[in-house]
């Protein structure tokens, strides 16, 4: 990438084109979207497409690992090491693969939007998944209160309000084994490279809902 900023006049510089993933393929040379010919989006599309089957498994693997180095807030691991736990301790118990690959990617977004981090999950993931792993990624966060008895602050009831969802027990049971449990040092896990072959799988499955 060339540089974006034109340091003497303070007025931002063309950084040049970004290279195309293929040397046959071809640029779109339009200034805006809305002189883009018919031809033209046909040809993004089948691109783009080529694009996303390729670099998205990878794109989400480069993704989670700039969690490897994230220092711990207190807990003996970080994130990175949690989600390795959970999907290791799920592989050994004879899970899916599919479920593999979100126990290892579940709380990938908490590092920056803890609130919410659940639904960020959902939204990247659970297009790929069943509808129980979609709901697994969506509502973990309201099952661990129940795990949190000495917390001032936790609610223990709050996965109450899923009460009687078809998917209820799946998820109370992955919080109660496989989330509230990986949170120490000396719990096994594999690296992230026994995972990466799953997690090219799952991305490569057609999408299941939007
Ligand atoms: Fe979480
Ligand atoms: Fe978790």
């Amino acid at each position: 990438m060339g540089s974006s900023h034109d340091h003497g006049s303070g007025r931002p510089a063309a950084g040049g084109r970004s290279p195309l993933l293929r040397e046959d393929w071809q640029y779109i040379e339009r200034p805006s979207l809305e002189a883009v010919t018919a031809q033209e989006w046909d040809l993004l599309g089948r691109q783009r497409n080529a694009f996303l089957a390729e670099r998205r498994a990878d794109q989400v693997m480069r993704m989670f690992e700039t969690l490897r180095d994230q220092p711990s807030f207190g807990y003996e691991i970080n994130m990175f090491r949690h989600g390795l736990q959970a999907a290791s301790l799920m592989l050994r118990d004879g899970y899916d693969e599919e479920t593999v690959v979100v126990a290892l990617l579940h709380d990938f977004a908490y590092d920056f939007c803890v609130e919410t981090h659940g639904e960020a999950a959902a939204k990247l993931i659970g297009p790929f998944c069943s509808e129980r792993n979609e709901f697994l990624l969506r509502a973990h966060q309201d099952f661990l209160t129940v795990h949190c008895p000495h917390h001032h602050a936790c609610d223990p009831m709050e996965r109450e309000r899923w009460r009687g969802h078809p998917h209820f027990e799946w998820v109370a049971n992955f919080v109660e084994r496989y989330d509230q449990t990986t949170i120490t040092a000396d719990t096994p896990e594999l690296p992230l490279d026994a995972f990466r072959p799953l997690v090219h799988r799952f991305f490569a499955a057609p999408v299941t809902r939007r």
